[in-house]
């Protein structure tokens, strides 16, 4: 891989649901298909030399789906959380969990509390699992964290009580599954970061997907509000 790696990623894992309907299998059979493929990517994010791996696990609007798949999605977080710690300690990943914990069981609750302790000392890759996690939600909690703090919400101190505060905004955000929306997802850090949309179903994005989401990134000028001519040789799009 060359050219320019983002410092961030942010994704969007849509598509697990049609995955296993395709295969005729429960669609919790495809959030566990999911959790291979996001293994998977985390271990390529740190080969590529991406510092900050953020996923939309569960969003504050999938607890509207069927009981039975919602318990599937507990119970897969709570498996994961007990299970993965050995490999991110291999491969120097933190993990942070970012959400809303009020309203998740205390089995998964306490989990998330161990593995963040667990690899708080990593340095290679920091991962963001946002669960029962909203852009809303966010920008509010940290609105009511300022109004508890009697301070004034600018951009800089909003930013700061934002749960995503330990990391800096998206450099490129790719969904899977051929939606072309947020669904409520990092709503301030988004608003100059790149976005790649893909057809490919989550289960199935690959090393090879990865690849070329990042070497489409590598194509984009990003220019912040500036003219093309204003950037330095150095930042140019190379035709
Ligand atoms: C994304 O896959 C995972 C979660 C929302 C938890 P979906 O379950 O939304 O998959 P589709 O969109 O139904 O295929
Ligand atoms: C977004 O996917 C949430 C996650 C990937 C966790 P959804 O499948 O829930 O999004 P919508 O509702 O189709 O927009
Ligand atoms: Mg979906």
């Amino acid at each position: 891989m060359t050219g320019r790696i983002p410092h961030h990623i942010a994704i969007v894992m849509d598509g697990n649901g049609r995955w296993a309907t395709r295969r005729l299998l429960p669609r919790v059979a495809g959030h566990k298909k999911g959790l291979d493929a996001l293994r998977q990517c985390v271990r390529h994010c740190g080969e590529t030399g991406v510092k900050v791996l953020t996923v939309f696990a569960f969003s504050s609007e999938n607890w509207k789906r069927p009981a039975d798949e919602v318990s599937g999605l507990m119970e897969l977080l709570a498996g994961a959380l007990a299970r993965e710690v050995p490999q991110l300690q291999a491969e120097g990943v933190r993990l942070h969990f970012v959400g809303e914990r009020a309203g998740l069981s205390d089995k998964v609750r306490a989990g998330l509390v161990q593995a963040e302790a667990a690899t708080a000392a990593n340095t290679r890759l920091v991962f963001n699992v946002c669960f029962n996690y909203g852009g809303r939600w966010d920008i509010a909690q940290a609105a009511a964290k300022l109004a508890q703090q009697g301070e004034t919400p600018t951009e800089e101190s909003l930013g700061r009580a934002l749960a995503l505060a330990h990391v800096p905004d998206p450099d490129l955000l790719i969904r899977t599954g051929g939606e072309e929306r947020l669904s409520n997802f990092v709503l301030w850090q988004c608003a100059y970061s790149e976005l790649y949309f893909t057809d490919t179903l989550w289960p199935d994005f690959g090393d090879a997907a990865l690849d070329e989401a990042l070497a489409d990134y590598a194509r984009r000028e990003r220019r912040f509000g500036r003219t093309s001519e204003q950037l330095a040789p150095v930042h140019r799009k190379v035709a």
